[in-house]
């Protein structure tokens, strides 16, 4: 069921967009980064009316739309939604996504992280196969604005936030040309996978699926660690950390 509508989704954009790669990526992008939406919603619709609280989980999850939004602003500076047939394609696509994951995710939280892992690998492939083909003609070309700002400039908190299996900075992408944009896209696209894999492992504790989370608890640890070696006391240690 699940890779059935993956397959539906890709099969219809693929027939529609064989030699429009950049409209395709705008209409790709605006239905991808949609489940996310649609995962927050049904979380702030728990903590609403008090049956679980997730806030880790909403970080994550709003750091992931606002990754997959740079991917739809690059798509956009790069003339993917000029055409009104597109941008209406895109956006009518998305809203019915929206309401089928919705469904979904109450119904089945894993069943909705499994369906946007496999949306996620295929979105890898995709670039991965672009990427290939047009190498030459994409290492010709600067990369755009939107790219370097988020990549590069700007605050890369939210960048390293999506990324559950790597700690904060670990990863700083090189914002040159068109060919380091879709190699970071790509490379984003992987990350993505990593974060909806983690999603679906019951083990996986809401405190520790941000990376920023988990590296605060790992400084934790180090300073009570030290604490522990310079009082040569362990019993106190703990304490004196709380106080
Ligand atoms: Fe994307
Ligand atoms: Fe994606």
């Amino acid at each position: 069921m699940i890779r059935l509508l993956v397959g539906i989704l890709v099969f219809v954009i693929n027939g529609i967009y064989k030699d429009r790669p950049y409209p395709r990526f705008y209409v790709l992008e605006t239905v991808a980064r949609v489940p996310y939406f649609a995962y927050l919603s049904v979380l702030h619709l728990y903590e609403s009316i008090g049956l679980w609280r997730k806030a880790d989980w909403l970080k994550v999850h709003f750091a992931e739309s606002w990754n997959e939004l740079h991917h739809l602003l690059i798509m956009e500076e790069l003339g993917g939604s000029q055409f009104w047939a597109d941008r209406l394609l895109a956006r009518s696509a998305a809203l019915l996504y929206y309401w089928i994951v919705v469904g979904i995710y109450l119904v089945s939280p894993r069943s909705a992280y499994r369906f946007m892992e496999l949306v996620e690998e295929h979105a890898y492939a995709t670039y991965d196969k672009f990427l290939t083909e047009f190498e030459a003609t994409l290492k010709q070309q600067p990369a755009p604005a939107i790219a370097k700002s988020y990549y590069r400039d700007g605050d890369l908190y939210m960048f390293d936030e999506f990324q559950t299996a790597r700690v904060p900075s670990d990863r700083r992408p090189v914002m040159e040309t068109l060919y380091d944009t879709f190699v970071a896209i790509r490379d984003d696209e992987m990350e993505h996978v990593k974060t909806m894999a983690a999603c679906q492992k019951p083990e996986t504790a809401m405190e520790t699926l941000s990376p920023h989370a988990a590296a605060a608890l790992v400084h934790g640890a180090e300073t009570e660690m030290v604490m522990v070696t310079e009082n040569s006391t362990p019993e106190t240690a703990p304490q004196e950390t709380a106080s």
